[in-house]
Parts: C-alpha cells; structure tokens; sequence
C-alpha cells in the first residue's frame, strides 16, 4: 500500500510539473485524473485525484478485477464462484492490462478476450433484448465440471480489398460468427447475434460523470454530414429506471456498478447484491443444481471497490504537441469530420458519488452516443434503443498505445480490424463522407492521421 501511495504522489507530482510549464506537450486528456505515462501499465495507475484514504479501496478492486475466481465451495469463501457457465476466469482476461480485447486469428482458436451477445426479436419488459429460452443473452463457452458449457464460438474471416483515391490498397476482414456443440439444441433461426471484443476500462470514472444533460444537448446539436446521434435509454437495476447509457459498444449500460455486476453475472458467473440471481436459463439443469458460493457470492464492500477501481483508473496523455506530423494529422482529422463524433473536448458534470471526478474539461474523443454506421458494421440485434445498425462513438483517447498495453492490435466493437487505418475504412453509415475523405488522401496525410491517433 505504501508503495502504491509513493507512486501516486510522484505521479501527482509530475501532473504539478506538467501544470508549472504551459508549454508542456503533455495533454490532460483526463482532466485531474491523467498520468503522463506510455508505458505497458498506463492503462493501469490511479487517478492522481483520487484522495488517499480511497487508495486501499482501489488496490482491493484492484485485485479482484485480477483475481482467478474459483469454482464453489473452496477454502478462500471471498473469491470463490465462478460458473455455474462463465466465459472467463477474471475480469482482466478479456481486459488484459486495462485494455482491449481481440478475436481469434483462426477459426479453431477459443475466444479469449471476446464474447458473443444473444437474443431472440423482442423486449423485456425493462426494454431490454430478449434472452434466447435456452442459451440466454450471451453464449458462455466454458463451465464447472457436471455442468454443460452452453457451446462453442467459431469466428471464419472474410476478406476483401478497398482502394484509395491514390490506387494504393487495403485488405479488409469481416467475422462470421458460427456455434458448435450447442448442448441445448439448436439456437434457431431467428436468433440475434453481436460478437464483442472486451472494450479499455480506464477513464470510465469521468464518463458517468457526463450529465444526461449533455448528453441530450449534443444529441440534439446541428452536425454536418448527415451526423445524428441517440442517446441510449437502458434499464438500471440499482437505480429501478432507464437511463442514459455510456458504456459497452452499444451504451447499453448507464453506470459502472450495473457494467461491473453484469460482467461479474454475464462473463464470470458470480452473483452480486445488485444481480443475486445465478445465470441459469430454465433447460439448463445442472446449472441450476450446482453448488454456489454464497448468496451472493460477492459482497457490496466488494462490489463497491470494484466499481471504484472503474471509476478511477486513469487516462494517459496525449502527446501530440511535440510531434508534428501528429499536428498536421489532428488538422486532418477535423478537415475529415471526424470531430463531430469523436469529440475532441467535453466539459463533464457532478459525478453522483466523487467531487474529484467532477466539473472538469476532458478529452475522450466520444460524444457517448449512438450513431447509424453502415451495413458493414451492423450487427441487426437492437439493444434497448439502440438498432441493429447504431454503435457508441468509440472513445479514442490512450488509443495510440494499444501497440504497447495489448499484444496485438484490434479495433472496433468485433475487432475486426487490425490497424488504425482499417478501422477507419469501416465507417459507414452516418460516417461514410468522413470515410469518404479519408479514402481520397494523399499518402502523407494518411500517414499524418495515423500519427495523430496514435499520440492520443
Ligand atoms: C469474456 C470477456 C470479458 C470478461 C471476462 C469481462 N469483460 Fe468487461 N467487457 C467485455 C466486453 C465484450 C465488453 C463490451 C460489452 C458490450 O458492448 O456490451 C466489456 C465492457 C466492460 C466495461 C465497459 C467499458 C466501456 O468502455 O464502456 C467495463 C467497465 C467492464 N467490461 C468491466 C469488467 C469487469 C469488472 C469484469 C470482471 C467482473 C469484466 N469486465 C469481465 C468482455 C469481458
Ligand atoms: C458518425 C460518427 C463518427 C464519425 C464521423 C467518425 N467515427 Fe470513428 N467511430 C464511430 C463509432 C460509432 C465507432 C465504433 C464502431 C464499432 O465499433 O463498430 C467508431 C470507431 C472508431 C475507431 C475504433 C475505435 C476502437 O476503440 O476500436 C477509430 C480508430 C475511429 N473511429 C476513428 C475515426 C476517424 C479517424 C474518423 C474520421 C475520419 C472517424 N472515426 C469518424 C463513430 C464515428
């Protein structure tokens, strides 16, 4: 704990630095919470504001958000219960150093770091998507010995080629999601699906702290291009009412506690004092039967320092100032239109819960909404109000260092994309004159715009 509070008063020390020299080309993408750091763990320091006496809560969190669960009963009674199905054994599995997740190269690789939401057409009556009768919301490929894993996920590539004004080429792939082993039957055909790679968690802190407010003022703001954009309206199982959605690819989730017990219900399996119920759809026997570990199986201290640990991790700097190409290609990146969903700045309110986390400008690079991008990236499968075409603006910030936290790079809501370049190239939709733009560059601007993205 000691050293921890060491490393965060040196950070607090460089941001006072930063502060003391105005020329300083380090940014404050995250206002009072931004570290200037672009190492593999700069997606992984608390907020220089978080206040010291929340540090213990946060390493607590921490380790929770690392810890390999395990299967119930077990001796350690806090960290076990995992299953009865789960996808993976921790949080930082798909998350893999507060970062990005990716989907197999080849079709015979288990999904590591993704998983593939289901439903069937309808609502819930909290206007949710509606669980397939057998498999639920979200096929989990893995379980506890004597309990079925629901099946298998098998992700074929298809590939095509884009041109350039210039003649130059990019190879593009697309993933078409099939199951195997279904233990329940088969999924029917009218079922919805939508892949997604595990999306960075740092920075979420300041993003609940958005007012709806805002939100609905950019929503209804004048944008060239055709650009629209929706906010989200989603169900909150603490708060008992819809409301406006941030996180996850769709913004199907308005606060971290609910994103935190899902994922714990959705992904590992462990019930939690906002989700008690175990994940057990009424055909799947066994899972119903199996032993659990407590009711529930995780506590609300716990919880709590979870969703501090969200709330707090902070934002790199942006280090655009000191390169120039990254200058001429953050002018390239208003000329294209990217700016009028990747907001470059937003002004943040009241954070419900921290004043450190409150009032302050940022630089996520998202307006938080939802916007049509095409068919290429359309998953058909509505989530709350969002259609089977809209996707969240990707926040862009600390995306320049994914080369460095992840091991590979993968980009948009399936990862399909393997470069910067070719994320871009997927854009349709709402987005396809800024697309448009891009694709008639010349060389050395496409390489400038790259160079900005990844100053971010
Ligand atoms: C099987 C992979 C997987 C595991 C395990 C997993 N996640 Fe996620 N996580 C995802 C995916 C996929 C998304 C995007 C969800 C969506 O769009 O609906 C996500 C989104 C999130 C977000 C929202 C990020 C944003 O920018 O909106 C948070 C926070 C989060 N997860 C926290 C957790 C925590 C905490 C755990 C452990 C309890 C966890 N995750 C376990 C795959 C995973
Ligand atoms: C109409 C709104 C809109 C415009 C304009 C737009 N984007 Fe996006 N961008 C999005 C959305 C929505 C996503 C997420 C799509 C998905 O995951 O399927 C996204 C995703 C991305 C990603 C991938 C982020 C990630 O985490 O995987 C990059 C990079 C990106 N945009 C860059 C750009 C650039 C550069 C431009 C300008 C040429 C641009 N975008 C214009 C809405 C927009």
């Amino acid at each position: 704990m000691i050293v921890g509070r060491l490393a965060v008063a040196a950070l607090a020390a460089i941001g006072a630095l930063c502060a003391a020299f105005p020329a300083s080309p380090e940014s404050a993408a995250g206002g009072s919470s931004t570290v200037a750091m672009r190492s593999r763990e700069a997606y992984s320091q608390p907020s220089p504001a978080l206040p010291a006496d929340r540090l213990a809560e946060f390493f607590l969190g921490r380790a929770l958000f690392r810890q390999v669960w395990v299967i119930p009963p077990a001796l350690d009674s806090d960290v076990d219960g995992l299953g009865p199905t789960f996808n993976r054994p921790s949080c930082v599995a798909c998350h893999l150093k507060n970062g990005r997740g990716f989907a197999p190269e080849a079709v015979e690789d288990p999904l590591r770091a993704m998983l593939v939401r289901i439903s069937v057409p309808g609502t819930t009556d909290k206007g949710a998507p509606l669980p397939h009768p057998a498999y639920g919301d979200q096929l989990n490929d893995a379980a506890v010995p004597g309990v079925p894993r629901e099946g298998r996920v098998l992700v074929n590539w298809q590939y095509r080629t884009e041109r350039f004004a210039d003649g130059s080429t990019i190879e593009l792939r697309k993933p078409a999601i099939e199951f195997a082993q279904l233990a329940f039957g088969p999924v029917g055909d009218d079922l919805l699906l939508s892949p997604r790679i595990g999306s960075p968690v740092f920075g979420l802190g300041l993003l609940e702290a958005v007012s709806d407010t805002a939100l609905h003022a950019q929503a209804a703001r004048e944008k060239p291009d055709g650009i629209t954009g929706r906010v989200n309206l989603v169900w909150d199982e603490s708060a008992q009412q819809k409301l406006p959605g941030r996180f996850g690819w769709k913004a199907n989730v308005a606060t971290l506690r609910q994103q935190v017990a899902s994922a714990l219900l959705g992904d590992l399996g462990i019930t939690s004092p906002v989700l008690p119920r175990e994940n057990c759809p009424p055909a799947q026997v066994a899972c119903a039967s199996a032993v659990n570990g407590g009711d529930p199986e995780l506590n609300e201290a716990q919880l709590r320092s979870m969703v501090l640990y969200q709330q707090a991790l902070a934002v790199p700097a942006a280090r655009t100032a000191d390169d120039p190409a990254a200058v001429r290609g953050r002018a390239v990146f208003m000329q294209a239109g990217c700016q009028h969903c990747h907001l470059p700045q937003l002004q943040i309110g009241t954070h419900p819960e921290h004043a450190w986390l409150s009032n302050q400008t940022i630089e996520p690079y998202t307006d938080l909404l939802l916007h049509d991008m095409g068919d290429e990236l359309a998953d058909g499968r509505p989530d709350f109000e969002a259609s089977g075409r809209q996707w969240r603006t990707a926040p862009l910030w600390g995306i320049g260092l994914t080369k460095v936290i992840s091991d590979r790079e993968s980009y948009l809501h399936d990862g399909r994309a393997r470069t910067l370049m070719e994320a871009i190239m997927w854009h349709g939709g709402e987005a396809q004159a800024a697309r448009e733009r891009v694709r008639s560059l010349s060389a050395s601007e496409h390489a400038d715009l790259i160079r900005f993205l990844e100053s971010l």
